[in-house]
């Protein structure tokens, strides 16, 4: 059973891998859920998280606030994607579970020093901003982090927010290059995986039929999320970014990759946030992350479903 701390900004695909996560006990145990500034402002990726923990029946699980803003840039959102309140789509009552007191990055930190070395996985699915800043606070961290599995950044694919950068890392690349060069063994999904993983009708058909609560506000979510893609690319579906960190966790076997170096671009406007992926080994860099290119998207999608019908 893998203990983790999963830092997110939902964001319907983080909803999904949040639900994911809770519907997967035998394999996972959720420490603590830390909300970041991303798709939405913090105030309602903290509301959000709470929503689904209330939806799940999980208010057990503790929930912390974290950073507001990025690191040194201007807070970007996304509710051209996600809507105004990040998680549009189904009615959802407003959470009545609170957040903790503490700040998110000082339970990042207490949580690693008071776990064993090398026991704890964090698994973001927003801005590394939280991350880098608890290495910023407590560097030591960084050795005692067993993996971090990120959903971030683009290669091949290129980018989602800008042609060259995909949206988390964009709204923090600083963020971002702290944490790659932290020495943190990291495990990242970037569009070139998630772009496989489309919500076709027949996928998203097969989570309403669950017929619980939890499985059709999900189809709801899915149904107002893959709009954008499907009015702007003529797609099938929208790619479900989010839940591959966490489907990772649970059966590493559906994805594929390899150890590359990875950096990120904090000076140019034009290619700000890129995650320059060296996929063909071209420089002598030493390899910092493992970077998944590949993704079963039938077996990822048997796997939700399968732990959707468990809520
Ligand atoms: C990422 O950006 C967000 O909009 C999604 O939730 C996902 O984490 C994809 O680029
Ligand atoms: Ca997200």
């Amino acid at each position: 059973r893998r203990k983790i701390i999963i830092d997110t900004d939902p964001g319907q695909d983080d909803a999904a891998a949040i639900m994911l996560a809770f519907g997967s006990p035998d394999e996972i145990d959720i420490l603590g859920l830390c909300a970041v500034a991303g798709n939405v402002p913090l105030k309602l990726t903290s509301r959000n998280i709470r929503i689904i923990c209330e939806l799940c029946g999980r208010t057990d699980i503790p929930v912390y606030e974290g950073a507001e803003k990025p690191l040194v840039r201007k807070p970007i959102t996304a509710e051209h994607v996600h809507g105004s309140t990040g998680l549009n789509g189904p009615v959802l009552d407003e959470p009545t579970m609170e957040a903790q007191k503490q700040h998110a990055v000082d339970f990042i930190i207490e949580t690693l020093m008071r776990e064993p070395a090398g026991t704890v996985t964090l698994c973001t699915l927003g801005a590394l901003t939280n991350v880098a800043l608890a290495l910023l606070k407590a560097p030591e961290i960084a050795d005692r982090v067993k993996e971090l599995v990120m959903m971030g950044g683009g290669f091949f694919e290129g980018g989602n927010i800008t042609p060259a950068a995909e949206f988390n890392i964009y709204v923090d690349p600083q963020a971002a290059d702290i944490v790659f060069r932290s020495g943190m063994p990291i495990v990242m999904m970037p569009l070139d995986v998630t772009h496989q993983l489309l919500t076709t009708k027949a996928r998203v058909s097969r989570i309403r039929d669950i017929g619980t609560r939890p499985a059709i506000a999900m189809a709801e979510m899915l149904e107002f999320f893959e709009r954008f893609d499907i009015e702007k690319y003529g797609s099938d579906g929208g790619p479900l970014h989010d839940p591959s960190v966490i489907a990772y966790l649970i059966k590493p076997e559906l994805f594929e990759g390899r150890e590359c170096n990875v950096e990120i671009e904090v000076h140019s406007e034009l290619t700000m946030g890129m995650t320059v992926v060296d996929w063909w080994n071209v420089t002598e860099r030493p390899a910092n992350a493992r970077v998944m290119r590949k993704v079963d998207a039938d077996g990822f999608f048997e796997l939700l479903t399968e732990r959707f019908a468990r809520l």
